[in-house]
């Protein structure tokens, strides 16, 4: 893989995502047939790690909210600690960019030893020659192309896109959304690339920011609904690349106990959804924003009107793909401020076979 003009592996990446959302929207190779229809599924399950299981919590979000399937997702890491109790008609969905995250072939292997084939495997994988693609009862490959840097990011969108996709699937099938409202969706989904360019072009603002953040040695990051599983993402790319104690909350949450944390030298950074009109998420946001920076801590606030770094006005289901941008150009450009090798951060590998 050529860096082409870009000096590291992890910028090409984060700027080849337009064309990812827009491949992975139009990919006819993304073959849900492969799945179970809706009257065969009553329950969702989602296993993963790190980034992937970040992505999974959107998933959740999306097939819970959009498709109304009951859905769980849990950390593979925990699972044989902790399975999920038996269920009926279950689809797992077992999600690893690699496909070779050893604690995620672990878990999906038990499950399948102990559900006598009763479950239905789904691997979402970027590898469809990998382990776990392999060893699954069906695969759907999020085709991201090859991603070099260890951070991944590219590969988080890409399956953000492949659950949009299922989703609107079983939505359609459960007809939770009408064929005009779908229509509608199909829209504003078509003009995510184009919104993802706009947020790239805000690059030497996010730059400036993390120079500012150059000594900072804790964040705090908040998001809400759709966006808190971004916050938790957000953060562990810092902590991946950059080595800042980053945590992440759900906004509201985090006034109950953790708020306790914060003094000047600990800046908040606050997810707020930049559609159109106020959403009950951007006022919940900006609240918890105030009332921290009435503490006297910064607030840096990503999207919204009077935001540090202002995103296209974007519906608030479809603001992950636009949210996700910033977090990940923050990380590099700390990791550069820092003098970090952000491909290859110390202590993590791309391939974890045990943890
Ligand atoms: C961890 C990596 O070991 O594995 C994370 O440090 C990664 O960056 C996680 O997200 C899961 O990897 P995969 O390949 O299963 O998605």
């Amino acid at each position: 893989m050529a860096l082409q003009k870009f000096q590291h592996f992890m910028l090409k990446e984060i700027y080849e995502q337009p064309e990812v959302i827009r491949h992975s929207l139009n990919d006819p190779n993304k073959a849900f047939q492969v799945l179970p229809t809706l009257d065969q599924v009553e329950e969702i399950q989602i296993l993963a790690c790190g980034t992937s299981f970040h992505a999974g919590l959107v998933g959740q979000f999306l097939l819970e909210q959009v498709a109304g399937i009951p859905t769980r997702v849990r950390s593979a890491s925990e699972f044989l600690a902790a399975p999920f109790p038996r269920t009926r008609n279950t689809l797992l969905m077992v999600v690893s960019q690699s496909g070779e995250t050893a604690d995620v072939l672990a878990a999906m292997q038990a499950v399948k030893q102990s559900s006598g084939g009763a479950f239905k495997i789904l691997a979402i994988t970027n590898n469809s020659q990998s382990s776990i693609a392999t060893e699954a009862d069906c695969e759907i490959s999020v085709a991201a192309g090859v991603e070099t840097s260890v951070a991944a990011t590219k590969t988080f969108t890409a399956q953000l896109a492949l659950f949009y996709g299922l989703a609107f699937f079983y939505a359609r099938q459960g007809q939770h959304l009408s064929h005009e409202q779908l229509k509608g969706w199909n829209a504003q989904l078509d003009a995510l690339p184009a919104q993802v360019e706009k947020v790239l072009q805000q690059e030497a603002t996010i730059a400036a920011i993390a120079a500012s953040l150059k000594d900072t040695k804790t964040l705090i990051l908040l998001g809400t609904g759709i966006n808190y599983p971004l916050a938790l993402e957000g953060a562990l790319k810092l902590k991946e690349t950059t080595y800042t104690h980053a945590e992440g909350y759900a906004a509201g949450e985090f006034l109950h106990g953790p708020i306790a944390l914060l003094d000047q030298t600990i800046p908040a950074i606050a997810i707020c959804p930049s559609q159109p009109s106020r959403s009950a998420s951007a006022e919940r946001i900006l609240k918890v924003a105030q009332k921290i920076s009435s503490n006297g801590s910064d607030v840096i606030l990503l999207g919204g009107s009077d935001a540090a770094i202002v995103l296209p006005p974007c519906e608030e289901l479809l603001s992950p793909f636009l949210n996700i941008v910033p977090l990940q150009l923050l990380a590099y450009h700390l990791a550069i401020a820092r003098t970090i090798d952000v491909d290859r951060p110390r202590n993590i590998t791309k391939f974890l076979k045990s943890s």
